[in-house]
């Protein structure tokens, strides 16, 4: 991996992805500081769900939003896949980056919001947004953004926490209604798409790390037809 990384751009391998961050900074702030109060967050495993949904399709090009500490990402390329990775949070993209330097694999970096990043459109075999937390705008840019990454005949895989959209505010900053959920990609999905997995079902949770204690899954699984 190179230190040049283009702000935005997928193509960009770094060693210190931290640099050129695209995007809202209270975001990055605000994810920065909750990776930063652990020297983990995450369970360093891949989700299962993605690995369920990853086993009968051949390795491509594949987006990973909102990689976290990466073991998604590490998983993916380690089985073939050619990986972009994306992350609002400087401290969580150098972990991640560590984990592929120490696996000797190849995974390319993107330091942005998802609706920031220079992504090319339509070019993912893949787009994986594993307990995305995307905020929702009136406009809804990250849902689309979700959806124009996407090749012709490939996959979008968003999977996320069941029964949050319908949860109230809890005390605190947490809002549900501010972030997007899989049903309101799944509204936009048009006779381009067709819809493989729409359900909710059982978490297979990676012992350990924050959010263990969330026991069942949305799945949304749709292919780009054309
Ligand atoms: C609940 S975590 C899930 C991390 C990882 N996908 C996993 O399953 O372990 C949500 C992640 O989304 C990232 N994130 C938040 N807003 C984002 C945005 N606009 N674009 C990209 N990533 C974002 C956060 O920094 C955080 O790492």
């Amino acid at each position: 991996m190179t230190n040049d990384m283009t702000a935005g751009s997928p193509a960009s391998d770094t060693s210190s992805p931290a640099d050129g961050y695209v995007g809202d900074p209270a975001v990055r702030a605000e994810w920065d500081n909750r990776y930063a109060d652990r020297q983990q967050l995450w369970s360093g495993l891949p989700n299962g769900a993605l690995v369920a949904e990853v086993a009968g399709l051949a390795p491509g090009r594949v987006l990973d939003v909102g990689c976290g500490e990466g073991a998604d990402a590490v998983w993916l390329a380690r089985g073939g896949w050619d990986v972009t990775a994306l992350e609002v949070s400087g401290v969580a993209l150098e972990r991640a980056a560590g984990h592929a330097r120490d696996a000797g694999l190849t995974v390319h970096w993107v330091h942005a919001a998802l609706t920031e990043a220079a992504l090319p459109p339509a070019s993912f075999d893949l787009v994986s947004a594993q307990y995305p937390a995307l905020l929702r705008t009136p406009d809804a840019a990250a849902e689309r953004a979700l959806l124009a990454a996407v090749a012709p005949g490939g996959v979008l895989l968003l999977v996320h926490h069941a029964g949050m959209d319908t949860q109230q505010a809890q005390e605190g900053d947490f809002d549900p209604a501010d972030y997007v959920w899989p049903s309101m990609v799944a509204e936009l999905l048009d006779d381009d798409w067709e819809v493989e997995v729409d359900e909710e079902r059982p978490r297979v949770a990676p012992e350990g790390g924050a959010g263990a204690h969330h026991a069942n899954d949305v799945v949304l699984r749709a292919r780009r037809l054309r």
